[in-house]
């Protein structure tokens, strides 16, 4: 499969993607509201030739364990008949490389965990975790030995914060 992936953010594509998959604009709101706050880690588009997917991860606080560097993985979406064809794997498996590489111990998502498990994200570990999205869909990965000591009440960045 010949996907580029492209850490530079394409605004038209991005809201391309976000509104023929969930067919609303909110999703690539919400990654431009991070943009503006300065509050979006690491943006990474997929092309086919055209773009076919795309993933954002933000900041997120650690108020127990404020040394660790945290992210949250969302939103995620590949373009309907590009589903299916490993394009949502490669993002994410890329992606986590990018941010273990530059000193990332922890992300979080909210999802199935039947897809995101594949990757190694657990829910066991998210539980030590006090969050507005508890539950068994919130899952966390540690990308570090330090992320493992991840506990205790966070923030997330101010995108989701108006949505809660
Ligand atoms: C979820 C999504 C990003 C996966 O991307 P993708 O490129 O289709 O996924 P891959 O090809 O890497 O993996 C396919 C696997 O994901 C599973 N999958 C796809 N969407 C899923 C979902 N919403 N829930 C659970 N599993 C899902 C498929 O059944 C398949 O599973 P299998 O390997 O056991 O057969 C994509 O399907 C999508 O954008 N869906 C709609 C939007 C969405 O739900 N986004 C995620 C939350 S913000």
């Amino acid at each position: 499969m010949g996907i580029r992936l492209d850490e530079s953010v394409n605004w038209p594509a991005l809201y391309a993607i976000y509104s023929a998959t969930f067919g609303q604009l909110a999703e690539a709101d919400i990654v431009q509201h991070m943009h503006e706050d300065g509050d979006l880690i690491l943006s990474l588009m997929a092309y086919d030739d055209v773009p076919v997917g795309h993933v954002a991860y933000s900041r997120l606080t650690l108020h127990e364990t404020p040394s660790l560097k945290a992210a949250v993985l969302a939103p995620l979406a590949v373009a309907p008949s590009f589903q299916k064809q490993g394009i949502g794997a490669s993002l994410i498996q890329d992606s986590l490389k990018r941010l273990a590489n530059t000193g990332y111990d922890l992300v979080l998502v909210l999802g199935e965990p039947h897809y995101y498990g594949r990757f190694g994200f657990s829910p066991r570990l998210a539980e030590k975790l006090k969050t507005p999205y508890d539950g068994p869909y919130l899952q966390a990965l540690a990308l570090s030995d330090k992320g493992k000591d991840a506990h205790g009440s966070v923030s997330y960045a101010q995108a989701f914060v108006e949505l809660e």
